[in-house]
């Protein structure tokens, strides 16, 4: 078993920074064993689980950078395909000896947009022994500090990921609330952790498992068809005592967020968006040039965000959810003003770190990129 602290130290010592010059320390030791060196947080693949026909949970072995998460929050995943590095955020769904696990499903009939290209590699080409990089936790999809008495988790599809993570953190410490896990999905093969969240619901009298198929008649759910407010009723949700969170497609999460606000209650609501809201703010007409000023490129890409604007300009910035959550994008604009495509509002003309995912430029805009 490797000792990671003596590594560390290692590594910081003078004679290891004498030895490795011109280079690091951490860039030999990333070259002869790319899953423990480096200042990332590198993961070994260390087993691939088949959870339906189209999610594979990961099992992700981290390396001495890796200093746990909260139950509920995601990590950044980032791979290299074709040469080309990727990167997507995925909830820790749970934990497997120590292991974090990232649950992911494929997504079918998204064409090939890059958005889509991790998702496709873990579910077609990843093997055990692959590395891969993940970032520290992140995110505010996790339990509250003071327990209430009652949990609803609403999840529709792969949203049950942070649903099976937040479930275990509470049987794991005994809560003996209720619990009601409302999980939306086309078909009863869809309904990922099945197993597992029967066997805990079978387990403890305190925990409800509410399957809703959306496409098919399935063998014992009393309920089907999207979310309503006739699901909540049967059920017998309350609305002013429960903590609700849900995750899971837009619809869906349109849906449960107006339901709640009507309701009154939208403060007792968390959401974990998984997929981009449309832009709400129009984009066309905004034909600005864009100079990458680390690459001395100029880019005119009217309507795309800076984010497209510089992949379409042949450049490969980071980027992790493409919708403004994550900050993996983040670069520093030194001129320019940008307008953020959710909420419209228009920045300042000088430096700053702009997510570029979300934003458009409105001037010309100079990005250290
Ligand atoms: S890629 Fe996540 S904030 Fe831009």
């Amino acid at each position: 078993m490797l000792n990671f602290n003596l590594i560390d130290q290692a590594l910081k010592s003078p004679l290891a920074r004498i030895l490795s010059w011109p280079h690091s320390p951490e860039s030999y030791l990333e070259f002869l064993a790319p899953n423990v060196g480096g200042r990332a947080i590198k993961a070994r693949v260390k087993a691939v689980n088949q959870q339906t026909a189209r999610a594979v949970s990961l099992v992700l072995e981290p390396n001495h950078r890796w200093n746990s998460h909260q139950a509920g929050q995601y990590v950044t995943l980032t791979v290299s395909i074709n040469g080309r590095r990727h990167s997507r955020c995925f909830t820790v769904s749970h934990v497997e000896d120590g292991c974090p696990v990232v649950t992911i499903q494929s997504r079918e009939g998204e064409g090939d947009s890059q958005i889509t290209s991790v998702s496709r590699w873990a579910n077609e080409s990843v093997w055990v022994g692959d590395t891969v990089e993940i970032s520290a936790g992140a995110g505010d999809f996790v339990l509250p500090a003071k327990r209430p008495e009652h949990f609803l988790f609403i999840a529709g599809g792969s949203g049950i990921t942070p649903v099976r993570a937040l479930t275990d953190e509470l049987v794991a410490e005994g809560y003996t609330g209720q619990i009601d896990i409302l999980y939306y999905v086309p078909a009863k093969v869809d309904a990922i952790f099945l197993r597992h969240l029967e066997a805990v619901t079978e387990a403890l009298p305190n925990i409800r498992l509410h399957l809703v198929c959306t496409r098919e008649k399935a063998e014992g759910t009393a309920l089907r068809g999207h979310f309503s407010e006739f699901h909540l009723a049967s059920i017998g949700a309350d609305l002013a005592k429960s903590a609700a969170y849900v995750c899971g497609p837009a619809a869906l999460i349109d849906a449960v967020e107006s339901h709640w606000q009507q309701a009154g209650h939208a403060n007792r609501l968390t959401m974990e968006r998984f997929q981009a809201a449309a832009r709400p703010v129009a984009v066309e007409g905004d034909a600005q040039p864009v100079l990458f000023s680390d690459s001395n490129i100029t880019s005119t890409a009217p309507g795309m965000t800076l984010l497209e604007a510089a992949e379409g300009a042949g450049l490969n910035p980071s980027y992790g959810c493409r919708q403004g959550i994550c900050r993996t994008c983040t670069c520093r604009k030194t001129s320019g003003q940008v307008r953020d495509i959710r909420t419209g509002e228009i920045s300042d003309a000088g430096e700053e770190d702009i997510a570029i995912c979300v934003s458009v430029p409105v001037t010309p805009v100079t990005l250290a990129l």
